[in-house]
């Protein structure tokens, strides 16, 4: 009698084990293929990719050469808010945006060729930090017209650095571009998001600044004439900077100029600190204040060791805190 009825109770048993082992199953089917579907989802999945919008998946992989064979349109990569590190992102900017350093043969073409350093100190506070360091990469932003308070014009020319410069007013860039500097140039704006956005620009030179929305119904500005400014709002395309970055192929930074009057910290926030290697930057903190940026920084592994206060603005020196026991130690 205790048998069949020891039988039926297994039987039970099992039916309900072969329930819950199948539900799971579909369960696990069903969030699979959903991220696989999925294109713009984060397909790792760690907390930091998706704090810092990451596709994180390397170029061999073959989920890579997939999603690079997608649809890949500026009005797409700006309205799914792609990666950072989304294969349509870095071809679209090596395609359209970023244009290659001059010959190394082709002769500089500068307004001052005598003047050796045009920034107001920067120059030479990072590179006697660096020890006078040779074969460097930089990144400046904003670039201005290449030569103008340039930061690291002479890094390229006497020390041999290379580097990226970005500059997104389009006269300036044009100015830029004639310099023939050895860097790459894109005529970008860096994106306060870590995807790529689309904004309005001001331009003015010199003081040119990413506005983040346009107000249609804000009247256009008068000067104290009472006449129109000769200010022209344009659209721009923005890139994190990560991006730019992994277009040219370079993660590993001695020097970031940071210069785009006002956005330095929302700039800072995209960056993925995990996946790169910056040494050393300059950041303008006029506009964000000094104290946002150390408490900013100082979790990602810098501190400041200088600072530089001169009328067209004060910067922020930052180092990577474990660059300062590499030089010391040396
Ligand atoms: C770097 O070079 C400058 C100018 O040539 C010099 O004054 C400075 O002491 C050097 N700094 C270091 C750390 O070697
Ligand atoms: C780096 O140094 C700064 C200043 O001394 C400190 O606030 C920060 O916590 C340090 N960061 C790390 C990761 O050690």
């Amino acid at each position: 009698m205790r048998l069949p009825l020891n039988n039926n109770r297994l039987y039970r048993q099992g039916s309900f084990v072969a329930t819950v082992v199948f539900i799971a199953f579909a369960f696990i089917f069903v969030i699979q293929h959903r991220t696989n579907t999925q294109s713009f989802g984060p397909i790792s999945g760690s907390i930091r990719d998706s704090e810092y919008n990451l596709l994180d998946v390397e170029e061999t992989d073959p989920r890579f050469a997939a999603l690079a064979a997608e649809k890949c349109t500026i009005e797409r990569m700006n309205a799914d808010r792609l990666q950072q590190d989304h294969p349509c992102v870095i071809e679209m900017i090596r395609k359209r945006y970023l244009h290659p350093p001059a010959d190394v043969d082709v002769p500089y073409n500068l307004a001052a060729p005598n003047k050796a350093d045009p920034s107001v100190g920067q120059a030479a506070s990072i590179l006697n930090y660096l020890g006078n360091q040779t074969k460097g990469f930089f990144i400046e932003c904003g670039a201005l017209d290449g030569e103008h308070l340039s930061n690291t014009l002479y890094m390229e020319r006497t020390m041999q650095w290379g580097g990226v410069l970005v500059e997104a007013d389009q006269t300036s860039f044009g100015k830029l571009l004639s310099r023939r500097r050895k860097a790459y140039a894109l005529p970008v704006c860096l994106s306060l998001h870590p995807y790529p956005t689309q904004v309005t620009f001001k331009v003015a030179y010199a003081i040119g600044s990413v506005q983040e929305s346009l107000d249609p119904n804000q009247p256009a500005k008068t000067n104290s004439d009472g006449q129109a400014s000769k200010e022209t709002m344009l659209t721009l395309q923005c890139f994190p900077i990560y991006s730019i970055l992994l277009a040219i192929g370079q993660t590993q930074v001695d020097f970031f100029s940071l210069d785009v009057e006002g956005h330095e910290l929302k700039i800072l926030k995209t960056v993925p600190w995990h996946k790169v290697d910056i040494k050393t930057l300059a950041v303008e903190w006029d506009h964000v204040g000094e104290k946002p940026l150390i408490d900013f920084m100082g979790p990602q592994g810098y501190y400041v060791f200088g600072r530089n206060k001169v009328n067209v603005g004060n910067d922020l020196f930052f180092a990577k805190n474990d660059s300062f026991h590499i030089l010391r130690d040396a």
